[in-house]
This record gives structure tokens, C-alpha cells and sequence, in this order.
């Protein structure tokens, strides 16, 4: 009898994937004492987005979750989800910051800490398990799974190999888009297993329809543990069902040995959470999404590009960017697609097709992964790409938080010069999120309303004419196309024009023009940077197109600007 174990995401990967990570902890409580008569291996119920989610839209404190939750089921280990050197945030922080954040999780109730790096570096992973280790606390080492021409089964059981060398007590295959095939499962738990000698825990998305299939296969080759989701919160981007696993091994010698009357008594509850939580469950992500296999897009990732494309009205651009990300991936070194490396290659591939300048506009981000901030890119990045990104700099070859300065202390600091600190724990969420956590700890932050946002009406209100330009709409009359142009009321389509000049500076993409850097009668050269136009929450340049001196400026700073509104003029 080798019974396989599970852990439920419920409270964690299961609403993230779903309820864009909106469950209350006063939602969790009522069902906690349940829960933990079951006998999972672990509950997932913190990290990942949680942290982010509960100061930002909950007004909810992320350390009292961790502790009320740890009080109500003291059978179960509580198992947090932690991104390595960025933690719950999505930057690199300095190790004085790592080292304080998981004491701090651990004294407040994580039993289990699953760590793993978005681009699988060893180094932006030590001082995290090193600091898990010295708590006494179990820690599971993730491998990000992928898949691409560099990544292959041996790498990721060398990978962990060198996981079981620094102390982890188990090791997860983290499957974030739901890509593992069957067989890669049962191949990669098999290779893993000859070279270890630690539980194995498989953690994959329903989202390509491949999850329960490849559980199946992992369960043939050996794995410990699985993680599964309650089943009103399961399927789709989400996990497989609880009780349906529970059940297929049932009398198996891989029986889990779980109850499924008590579980079923749970997912009554569960049920019923998600009428309350209607509003916010979009069910496309619940369908089976088989566009992952071939664009290896996360459903978390899909959903952010989409909505970055409305932003810039370029919902037409949806096949382009889908064909861009792989390409961008590669450019880059094919790292797998996870927080934050997903925001990453999503970002580059929406700039370089709604510019349709690849690499023309490249946002901080990009460039501080191209310099290797973000640790060391699976494959190289294309020399033609980084040149373009970096120019002459050149990249980085130490341990990326080697060059952070601790920051623990002035964060302490600036926090206590508003006297916002209760305990200690806010300071450390002072430091992952400052203007966000500033606001929380005034008590400032109110809790989002569980409400229907209004799509329809939103996209309406998006698609209105802008006061700077009419909009334009393809219409089909008895199957006659004609193309309509619409204008808010005292502005004539004529006037709309631009009165600039053809030849003038424009910028590429919707934005607001933040601030000028020339005036009116400087002197710049082809290149230089401008003007600075906030588009996607980054601030991008917007260079000179030849050389001369400024003519004219016709739009103001502080204005929202469409693609191809003229800025000024050179002459
Ligand atoms: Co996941």
C-alpha cells in the first residue's frame, strides 16, 4: 500500500486561479474545522498572490489569515506558496528582508514552505530555504516546469538533485500552465526518483484538459502527493477535483484513505461560496483552453494580455500577440512563463506588436531581466535582442541579490516616521508593498464590494470616442461593409484630424503624455528621448524622429493620447 497523499489548494491556487484570489477569510473559517479533520497532507493557503490581494482589494490583514486559519485547523500543516527571492512580491528583495519574512511566516503558522524561482536559478533560492531550514520547517523545492527545446527531463532532475543538496525535504514539479503530458509525468517522476530519495509532489493546471489524465500517470510512476482542489473550486485554471481523485484510487493501492462523505459535506459549502462569489467568477476560466499547448500561456497570463489589449483597443491584435509571445520566449531565453517572467514576456510581446517595432519601446522590466537581474535565463538570450535592449551594457554574472543593499532597516525607519508600525510584521509588509501598505495601515483601504463589475458597460465606456479623436467602426449592412466614424457631440469628424503635420512625432500606442523633456525652439537630435508617455502602468520614451528643433507641441501634458496622435513637430 503506497497511499498517495493530497493537498488541497482551495484557500490558495484554487480562488487565484479562479476568483482572481478575492475569497474572505471569513469565508475560509466557518469550513476550516471541516477541513482539517480530512487528513490532506497540507492545505495551500497562503503566498502567492494572497499577500498582494488582501491589502489591496480585502482590506484584510495577510498575517492575521495565517494565524486564524492555523488556530482553526491545528491537524492540518499549513503550506505557503513563496517565490523564492521575490517572496509574495514581484521584485528580487535583499536576503536582511528574505531572512525576516520567513521567520516571521513561519513563528505566525507555516508548516510547509513550497519555494520556487520563476527561471529556475538555484541562487535566487538558497537564502529562502536556508531561512525555512533554520525554523525547523519543511521545505518543498519547485521545479518550474516547461516545456521547450533547451528544457529537457535530465535538467530537471539535476535540478533536483542540487534541491535535495540544500536540505529541501521534498520536491514539487510545478506546473503552472498545465503542460506535463501524461507521459512527461510519468517519465520526469521516474527520473527524479533515481536520483533522489524524497516524496514528490506533483502540481499542475486543468487548463489543457491533460491534469487528471497526467495524475493518473504520476500516481503509475510513484508520485507522494498531489494537489487537488475542492471541486466547486476546481477544473478549468484551477486544479483537478478533490473528490474525484479521492475516488478513482479508491481501492487501488494508491487509495488515499480519505473520507468522501465528509469531503462531500465540505463541497456543500463550497457550493454555496460561489454563489456568493458569482460576481467575480468569469467562467471562461473554467473551460478547457487547448490554445496552452501551442502558446504555453498560462490562464492567469492569457487574462492579463487580453486586458492589456483592451486597455490600447487592440483587441483586433489578439492573434498577433498570441503568435508573439513564443517568439518573444525565445528571444529570451525560453524561461518558463510564471510570475513575474510571464508579465515579462507578455509585456515585450503586446509593446512589440502594438509598435510594430520589435524591442522599440522595452520597459524596465525587460531590461533588468536582459542584464540577468532576474537570475540566470535558461537558454541564452539572442545576442541581436540583447544588444538592442542593453547597447553596450553588459549583463551581470553574480547571484542577483548580491547587489541589493539590505533594506530591512530604512524601510523600519520610514514606517516608524509615520508611526504606523502595530507590530512587527507590518514592517516587512511595508517593504513588499509601501504605497499599497501605507494606505492599509492608515486604515485608509476599504474592502472591495463582492459586485458584478460591469463589462459590458466598461468596454462601452472604452470604446466611446475619445475627446481628441473620432472612432471609427466597421459596420455590415446586408452583408454591404461600410466604415463609420463616430464623434462626441460639437465635434465634427473634420475637426477631428490631426492638424499636425504627417511628418510629426507620434506616439505608438494609447498612454498619457506624463511630462515633456524639450520646449518649444530646443535643439534635439533623431533619438532622443522627448517626451514621456505612461502606457500600460510603465513609463516609456518617446524619441525625436529627426533632427532639428521643436516647431511645435500639440497635446499637453497630462493628456491621454490614441496611436498615431501627433506630439509635435520638428523641424
Ligand atoms: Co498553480
Amino acid at each position: 500500500m503506497v497511499r498517495v497523499k493530497l493537498t488541497d489548494t482551495v484557500f490558495r491556487d484554487a480562488h487565484q486561479s479562479l476568483l482572481a484570489t478575492r475569497m474572505r477569510t471569513r469565508d475560509m473559517l466557518p469550513i476550516a474545522e471541516k477541513m482539517d479533520q480530512v487528513g490532506f497532507f497540507s492545505v495551500e493557503m497562503w503566498g502567492g498572490a494572497t499577500f498582494d490581494t488582501c491589502i489591496r482589494f480585502l482590506n484584510e490583514d495577510p498575517w492575521e489569515r495565517l494565524r486564524a486559519l492555523k488556530k482553526a485547523m491545528p491537524e492540518t500543516p499549513m503550506q505557503m506558496l513563496l517565490r523564492g527571492q521575490n517572496l509574495v512580491g514581484y521584485r528580487h528583495y535583499a536576503d536582511d528582508v528574505v531572512d525576516r519574512f520567513v521567520e516571521k511566516a513561519a513563528k505566525n503558522g507555516v508548516d510547509i514552505f513550497r519555494i520556487f524561482d520563476a527561471v529556475n536559478d538555484i541562487r535566487n533560492m538558497e537564502r529562502s530555504i536556508a531561512a525555512a531550514k533554520r525554523m525547523e520547517k519543511h521545505v518543498q523545492g519547485g521545479i518550474s516546469y516547461t516545456i521547450s527545446p533547451v528544457h529537457s527531463i535530465d535538467q530537471f532532475a539535476d535540478f533536483a538533485v542540487q534541491l535535495a543538496q540544500l536540505g529541501c525535504d521534498s520536491i514539487c514539479i510545478k506546473d503552472m500552465a498545465g503542460l506535463i503530458t501524461p507521459q512527461n509525468a510519468y517519465d520526469l517522476i521516474r527520473a527524479i526518483k533515481k536520483e533522489v530519495n524524497l516524496p514528490i509532489n506533483l502540481h499542475t493546471h486543468c487548463t489543457s484538459g491533460m491534469a487528471q489524465m497526467s495524475y493518473f500517470h504520476a500516481v503509475e510512476a510513484g508520485v507522494d502527493i498531489l494537489d487537488t482542489a475542492m471541486s466547486p473550486l476546481s477544473g478549468g485554471t484551477s486544479q483537478p477535483a478533490t473528490e474525484s481523485l479521492v475516488a478513482s484510487l479508491q481501492g487501488t493501492p494508491y487509495d488515499t484513505g480519505l473520507d468522501l462523505e465528509l469531503l462531500t459535506e465540505i463541497k456543500r459549502y463550497f457550493e454555496k461560496l460561489m454563489d456568493i462569489y458569482a460576481p467575480v467568477f468569469n467562467p471562461i476560466l473554467a473551460r478547457v483552453d487547448t490554445n496552452v499547448l501551442i502558446y504555453q500561456v498560462p490562464g492567469g497570463m492569457l487574462s492579463n494580455l487580453v486586458s492589456q489589449l483592451i486597455e490600447q483597443k487592440a483587441m483586433d491584435k489578439w492573434d498577433d500577440v498570441l503568435a508573439e509571445v513564443p517568439r518573444v520566449r525565445k528571444d529570451l531565453g525560453y524561461p518558463p512563463l510564471v510570475t513575474p517572467t510571464s508579465q515579462i514576456v507578455g509585456t515585450q510581446a503586446v509593446l512589440n506588436v502594438i509598435t510594430g517595432d520589435r524591442y522599440k519601446m522595452v520597459p524596465k522590466e525587460v531590461k533588468d531581466y536582459v542584464k540577468g537581474l532576474y537570475g540566470k535565463p535558461p537558454a541564452m538570450i539572442d545576442p541581436k535582442v540583447r544588444l538592442k535592449v542593453l547597447c553596450d551594457e553588459e549583463p551581470i554574472t553574480v547571484r542577483p541579490a548580491d547587489l541589493l543593499p539590505s533594506e530591512y532597516e530604512s524601510a523600519k525607519k520610514a514606517l516608524d516616521a509615520h508611526g504606523l508600525a502595530k507590530k512587527e510584521e507590518d514592517y516587512l509588509t511595508y517593504v513588499l508593498y509601501p504605497q499599497v501598505a501605507l494606505k492599509f495601515l492608515q486604515g485608509t483601504a476599504v474592502e472591495e464590494p463582492l459586485e458584478k463589475k460591469k463589462p459590458a458597460a466598461q468596454a462601452t465606456a472604452s470604446m466611446m470616442p475619445s475627446a481628441s479623436e473620432p472612432m471609427a467602426f466597421n459596420i455590415e449592412v446586408d452583408g454591404d461593409a461600410y466604415l463609420v466614424k463616430v464623434a462626441p457631440a460639437g465635434m465634427t469628424i473634420q475637426e477631428a484630424q490631426p492638424k499636425a503635420p504627417t511628418d510629426g512625432v507620434t506616439v505608438p500606442m494609447q498612454g498619457v503624455v506624463m511630462r515633456y523633456k524639450v520646449k518649444k525652439g530646443d535643439k534635439v537630435s533623431k533619438g532622443d528621448a522627448i517626451a514621456v508617455l505612461e502606457a500600460m502602468k510603465m513609463e516609456q520614451n518617446i524619441l525625436a524622429n529627426k533632427d532639428g528643433s521643436v516647431k511645435e507641441i500639440y497635446v499637453k501634458e497630462g493628456t491621454t493620447v490614441a496611436p498615431g496622435d501627433v506630439l509635435m513637430a520638428i523641424e
